[in-house]
């Protein structure tokens, strides 16, 4: 066979069967913390978390060592999680601390705890297939509006993604041109930088008029938006972004993380807060925050649908005008080798801006032939 008229194989190696080290958001204190013990399927394993007297969260794996009952489906009692089946007591640091009906508690009593961290709302645990405590430089950057009056409070979604690996979503961050068709915008510009554990995205986007008119010029007239979105670790992304309306720019902050299930299966999450303009009542900037979440939810079903019908791909083929799908890869493949094992190609700084000329100007054709179009036939 020549050259040209090879075909492209795709290649695809099978889904990562570890998961990957870092800080994983589980949700929200408010919901995690209300005394009663919550069932998390995460990393592979059944896992229970729980907030005792004390306030700290706690997150064990939910099967009990004595016989093997599910934790998830126990009682909190003080500061412990007390076995359904025979009322075994453990700690947040995963040692039983009593049997009401024993003498005494054997020694190696002691299962699995995962350490935990509170932040701005959210309680995040600490992954790691090694079995190494989180380093300290390793952490989640303060999100300081969420103690704002001038902002709302955490609007929370979660939503169970069957037949993707969670790598799917994270290529999101390079994906420019997938704005355009998926999402209601398209980038007039779009830059990535990767660094240490961090993966940035800067967008500026324009919104798509002819969507607009197709979905009968309900939605708000979003002029466009600006965008500065970042992974913190594996599965974290914390995204500024600034809605440019008609008569007013509101800016948000919007998270979107995850935690794997398993190989094929994760659970998205996504959390927005909304800043309280002057002369914006508090209803108003609820309602504003609603609008905008169902707006993002929207989006992320967009994707989801993508997702569950695509096949996983090791070697996508690019154009020029598609950001760097490899590099962020290799980028996020830290999370995935032992410590030792991380490169320094994996975490130097890399920086790649997107020409966005070209995509722009068939883009802009495009709408306004869907908009004459539409005009034609109305
Ligand atoms: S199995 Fe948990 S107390 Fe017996
Ligand atoms: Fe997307």
């Amino acid at each position: 066979m020549t050259e040209d008229t090879a075909v492209r194989r795709i290649e695809v190696d099978a889904a990562p069967t570890r998961f990957a080290r870092g800080w994983h958001c589980l949700g929200l204190e408010r919901d995690l913390s209300d005394g009663k013990p919550h069932q998390i399927n995460a990393f592979g394993q059944k896992l229970v978390v729980f907030a005792g007297e004390d306030g700290a969260v706690n997150v064990l794996d939910a099967y009990c060592r004595h016989m093997g009952g599910d934790l998830s489906q126990g009682t909190v009692k003080g500061n412990e999680i007390a076995c359904p089946f025979h009322d075994w007591r453990w700690g947040g640091d995963g040692r039983c601390k009593q049997i009401p009906y024993a003498r005494r508690v054997p020694l190696r009593a002691r299962t699995a705890a995962w350490p935990t961290m509170i932040q701005d709302g959210m309680v995040f645990v600490w992954n790691d297939p090694e079995g190494n405590p989180p380093p300290a430089d390793v952490t989640i950057p303060r999100i300081p509006q969420v103690d704002s009056d001038r902002w709302t409070d955490w609007l929370w979604y979660e939503t169970v993604i069957e037949g993707a690996n969670c790598r799917e979503i994270v290529d999101n961050v390079v994906d420019m041109a997938h704005f355009f068709y998926i999402h209601y915008s398209f980038p007039t510009y779009f830059k990535n930088v990767f660094e240490g554990t961090s993966a940035y995205q800067y967008m500026n986007g324009t919104g798509r008029e002819d969507i607009r008119a197709a979905r009968g010029g309900s939605s708000p007239v979003v002029l466009g938006t600006t965008s500065v979105a970042a992974y913190h670790g594996p599965s974290f992304m914390i995204d500024e972004v600034t809605y440019h309306y008609e008569d007013m720019d509101v800016d948000t902050i919007l998270i979107n993380c995850h935690y794997p299930i398993d190989s094929n299966s994760f659970v998205l999450q996504y959390g927005i807060i909304v800043e309280k303009k002057e002369g914006v009542s508090d209803d108003e900037a609820e309602q504003l925050a609603a609008t905008t979440g169902k707006f993002i939810k929207y989006g992320f079903e967009q994707d989801v649908a993508i997702w569950k019908s695509k096949t996983k791909i090791d070697n996508p083929l690019l154009c020029e005008e598609d950001g760097p799908v490899y590099q962020l890869r290799r980028w996020y493949e830290q999370f995935y080798v032992d410590a030792a094992e991380v490169t320094p190609e994996m975490t130097d700084r890399f920086e790649f801006e997107i020409d966005t000329t070209r995509p722009n100007e068939a883009w802009r054709t495009e709408v306004e032939a869907n908009l004459a179009a539409r005009a034609a036939t109305s």
